[in-house]
């Protein structure tokens, strides 16, 4: 049985899909089952990562275990996730990480990242980190000023992202999850081009067919715009930090791992906007 947890988000809704489009045993772990319909063959345990309890629930007769963490909790809840493992007598973790946490950490964002890495190696099962680029997806976060005023307004946009479909980090997952080999490794996943804002932004616009401005936000509007969205200020900071890391080791440089491991070519930023442009549109 496979436990997968954060079974509703952009990446786990995808890994309990493919999951069960192989015929594999698989168990979504999800906070509100109002909210969560897998197709047949798919089971849910209701829960919560802040309770260890329903954790621990999850996982009873589970194997293997899917994990991706978000938000400013997601270092308690790896940890967690890493103790009910061990308890669990679980063989194989895969969990999403990311390129903050490659060495040498940057900041503090990479640092929780690295620290929930540590948390796996030591629970006792065999552990695959996955650390993906910057999600192509992320520019979802600009349907809005996109729509009502044809702008994209973003902090260092000149830094050139290898973006990575979202789509091919679940896949690299289930790779990982149902293959051999695997265990004790660490895959950095990139998309095939590093691309800065501007660059994004006028791919969405070819896309829409309309002539889109990128604007350099400063860092203090993206810090009060994850403020008001309630996002603790030192993990705002952590998150800001990360973005403005210019190191194009840590996801700006692209690499041939996504291809090595699924065997086709990572998914291109033109074939992602391809499937999402509606969601640009007014
Ligand atoms: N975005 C990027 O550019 C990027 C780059 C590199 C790495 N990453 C990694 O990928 C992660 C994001 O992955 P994603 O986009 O798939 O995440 P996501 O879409 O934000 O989904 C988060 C998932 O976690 C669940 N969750 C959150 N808090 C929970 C709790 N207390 N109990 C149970 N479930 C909980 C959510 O459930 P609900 O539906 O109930 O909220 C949801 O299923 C980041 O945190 C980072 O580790 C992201």
């Amino acid at each position: 049985m496979i436990v997968v947890f954060g079974a509703t988000g952009t990446v786990g809704r995808q890994v309990v899909a493919a999951l069960a489009a192989r015929g594999e045993p698989v168990r979504a772990f999800v906070r509100d089952p109002a909210r969560a319909s897998f197709g047949s063959g798919v089971e849910r345990a209701v829960g919560d990562l802040g309770r260890p309890d329903s954790v621990r629930s999850a996982l009873a007769g589970a194997d293997r275990v899917f994990m991706v963490s978000a938000g400013p909790d997601a270092l308690v809840h790896d940890r967690t996730v890493a103790a009910e493992v061990r308890h669990a007598g679980v063989r194989h973790v895969v969990k999403v990480s990311s390129v903050a946490a490659l060495p040498p950490v940057g900041d503090a964002y990479g640092g929780q990242q690295a620290a929930a890495e540590r948390a796996f190696t030591l629970c006792g099962a065999g552990w695959t980190f996955l650390r993906p680029a910057a999600f192509m997806s992320n520019v979802l976060q600009w349907s809005w000023s996109i729509t009502a005023e044809d702008t994209v307004y973003v902090p260092f946009g000149h830094i050139a992202r290898a973006l990575v479909d979202p789509r091919d980090v679940s896949e690299a997952a289930v790779t990982a999850l149902t293959s051999p080999g695997h265990e004790g490794r660490a895959y950095t996943l990139t998309g095939p081009e590093a691309l800065t804002a501007a660059r994004q932004t006028e791919a969405i616009g070819r896309a829409l067919g309309r002539r889109l401005r990128c604007v350099d936000a400063p860092p203090s509007a993206a810090r009060k715009a994850m403020a008001d969205a309630g996002m603790p200020a030192a993990y705002a900071d952590g998150v800001l930090a990360s973005l403005g890391d210019p190191d194009p080791a840590r996801g700006g440089t692209v690499l041939p791992t996504v291809e090595r491991l699924l065997g086709r070519p990572a998914g291109t930023f033109a074939s992602w906007l391809a499937e999402h442009v509606a969601a640009f549109s007014a």
